[in-house]
């Protein structure tokens, strides 16, 4: 059985059947292999296997990314100052990144999903879910793109899968920081549904000059509460 998802709806469509059961005609479409976790983009309301059409593929990461994951964290390192780390100041162990992803896979309010393209990771989205059980209904949003691969929409599957996948789960709230200057990505959350809570002022400092920092958020409908 795989879930086939468009915009908010979840339908299902048997593997050994005909048909999918979508009455209207979406734009894009993800299925979902509910035993390997794999996502794969689909237009045109039809399953097809074309790898031009299918990529890139969203996938949970397992221990077995922790060498492509850190080689697209690297890279984003290098490409990007509007993610934390300056290149190199990075702990490059596989081994550890490899245990962080284990760990990741038993937790219920933590994941790490990627992008795979040709091989290769073109982006990822992390939920880093709270340690505590006052904070477990929280976690923590972390995405990153690759330039080569950004503008195409990839960045919008991401957290969309993110938040359907916390949603499943019954989480409650989704947070992040972005610097004030990275409009991109600021327009990207407000158009998820994101909203505004506060600056942090001249709390980085990039390139020789201090920055603020936003925080924003997405209220989840979960969890049903007893
Ligand atoms: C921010 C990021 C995740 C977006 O990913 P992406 O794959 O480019 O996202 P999408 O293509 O789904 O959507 C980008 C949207 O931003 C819009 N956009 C592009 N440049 C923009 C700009 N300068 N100002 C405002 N909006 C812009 C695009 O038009 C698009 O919106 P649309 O779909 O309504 O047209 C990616 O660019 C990235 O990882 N950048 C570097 C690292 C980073 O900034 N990470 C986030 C740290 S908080």
């Amino acid at each position: 059985m795989v879930h086939l998802a468009a915009a908010d709806r979840v339908l299902e469509r048997d593997d050994h059947g005909g048909g999918l059961a979508l009455s209207a005609q979406p734009v894009a479409v993800q299925i979902r292999d509910e035993r390997s976790g794999a996502m794969i983009r689909v237009k045109n309301g039809s399953v097809n296997e074309d790898e031009d059409i299918c990529r890139p593929v969203l996938r949970i990461a397992g221990p077995d990314d922790a060498v492509a994951l850190m080689k697209l964290k690297q890279r984003l390192d290098e490409e990007t100052s509007f993610m934390l780390l300056e290149p190199n100041e990075r702990d490059t162990s596989t081994q550890t990144l490899a245990r962080h992803l284990e760990d990741v896979s038993r937790l219920e309010n933590s994941v790490v999903i990627v992008a795979g393209q040709h091989g290769e990771l073109a982006g990822y989205v992390e939920l880093a879910g709270g340690t505590f059980r006052r904070n477990r209904s929280t976690t923590h949003v972390i995405i990153g793109v690759l330039a080569g691969a950004s503008g195409q929409g990839l960045g919008t599957s991401l957290l969309e899968e993110a938040k359907r996948w916390a949603t499943t789960r019954g989480l409650h709230r989704l947070e992040l920081t972005v610097m004030a200057h990275n409009h991109r990505a600021i327009a990207l959350y407000e158009r998820m549904g994101f909203v505004h809570e506060g600056r942090r002022v001249d709390c980085l400092l990039i390139d020789g000059r201090f920055r603020d920092e936003l925080s924003m958020a997405l209220i989840l409908p979960g969890p049903l509460l007893p």
